[in-house]
């Protein structure tokens, strides 16, 4: 019993989560994805596994399949990404969030229960359940001050507010049945295989195509970005001494504004393609703001940082460049995941 189930693993975080976990140790490793919109086993090519590795195609929401996943697989660790993250998708249809964030958790929570009071008592008090969070369901920061792991909930978006639901649910099975839980909330992350409907890949690909580069609102709002690798190594130091019960903010230490990110990755494409016939920077233009857009996220790392030792590594600068060498390099890539989804169709304005 010493194998490894992530969820959502097909996703951005989950599929880079996935890498990294096979690259570094031999545990058996399963993978359970529903392949929505944002999963692709496309992702996930090219794996290879030092371990024994499974992928299972289904939802968290279906108790069977959850249920019969754990008895086969015994898992010492859940690592729990399943999710919709799309603020402007939950904007249109808060329904979908509903139902997996909120009701897809629950059912994964009530079939971990069942699993893990089944063990013996060794067995139990080694496993651990990670719940990623994020640190949107904290709301607007204001200018000044961080987040951190005694901050209130106070989202604001039917997104956030579809995780904070399921984090509460989450606490309760620890605070209730003695579930061995760990809340994790991270700061935004890019990298890799991040679905092109998300800001930093959305403007490479636009930059690199000389399209516009539409900022929303003004550009101010700011974000704490990390790059992925350093969030799955996050992940899996928590999930390694992390203490159940307890919470751990994860951030990059980096905060920029919309409007900052997009310059860079302009430069960044420009260096890359210098030949590329347009100035990138250029393209940008501004378009009516996100409903409800919070203005200002920002993480406190210092008990990750003191308790865990954990801090990232990658600078943004670094990260930056490489993601968009990543996204230059990896047409088909593209192409497959994007297929019959990115209609260019603003998302998010419908109903207001
Ligand atoms: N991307 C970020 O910046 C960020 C930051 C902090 C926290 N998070 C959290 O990390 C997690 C992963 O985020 P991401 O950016 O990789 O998301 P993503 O949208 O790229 O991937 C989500 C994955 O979950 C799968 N999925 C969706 N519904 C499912 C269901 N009902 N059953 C099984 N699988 C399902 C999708 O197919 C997809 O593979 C989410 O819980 C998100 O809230 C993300």
């Amino acid at each position: 019993m010493d194998s490894v189930v992530v969820t959502g693993g097909a996703g951005f975080i989950g599929s880079n989560l996935i890498r990294s976990l096979l690259h570094q140790s031999n545990r058996p490793l399963w993978n359970v994805d529903k392949l929505t919109y944002a999963g692709s086993l496309e992702s996930l090519s090219g794996l290879n596994p030092r371990g024994p590795y499974e992928f299972v195609h289904g939802d968290i929401g279906d108790r069977k399949l959850i249920s019969n996943l754990l008895t086969q697989a015994r898992p010492s660790t859940i690592i729990h990404l399943a999710a919709e993250s799309h603020v402007d998708r939950a904007i249109d249809g808060p329904l979908p969030f509903v139902m997996t964030n909120v009701v897809g958790t629950c059912n994964l929570l009530e079939e971990t229960l069942n699993y893990w009071q089944s063990l013996e008592a060794p067995q139990r008090s080694r496993f651990r359940f990670v719940h990623v969070s994020t640190d949107e369901v904290f709301g607007d920061l204001g200018p000044v001050g961080k987040f951190h792991e005694q901050t209130a909930y106070d989202p604001h978006s039917p997104y956030s507010a579809s995780k904070a639901a399921s984090d509460h649910f989450v606490r309760a099975y620890y605070h209730t049945y003695g579930l061995p839980v760990i809340v994790t909330h991270c700061s935004n992350n890019y990298g890799p295989r991040q679905f092109p409907e998300k800001l930093i890949p959305l403007m490479i690909l636009r930059a690199v195509a000389g399209k516009s580069l539409p900022i929303y609102g003004d550009g101010s709002h700011v974000r704490d970005w990390l790059h992925v690798a350093d969030h799955c190594n996050a992940l899996q130091v928590v999930a390694e001494r992390g203490v159940p019960g307890e919470t751990y903010l994860i951030g990059g230490q980096c905060e920029k504004s919309n409007l900052e990110v997009v310059r860079d990755l302009c430069a960044a494409v420009k260096e890359l393609h210098p030949d590329l016939g347009h100035e990138p920077h250029q393209l940008i233009s501004y378009e009516v703001d996100r409903p409800g857009h919070d203005r200002r996220y920002a993480v406190s790392t210092e008990k990750i940082r003191s308790e865990l030792g954990w801090s990232p590594r990658v600078s943004f600068q670094s990260g930056i460049l490489e993601t968009v060498k990543w996204y230059l390099e990896n047409s088909e890539w593209i192409q497959e995941v994007t297929r019959g989804e990115c209609h260019g169709h603003r998302r998010g304005l419908d109903r207001i």
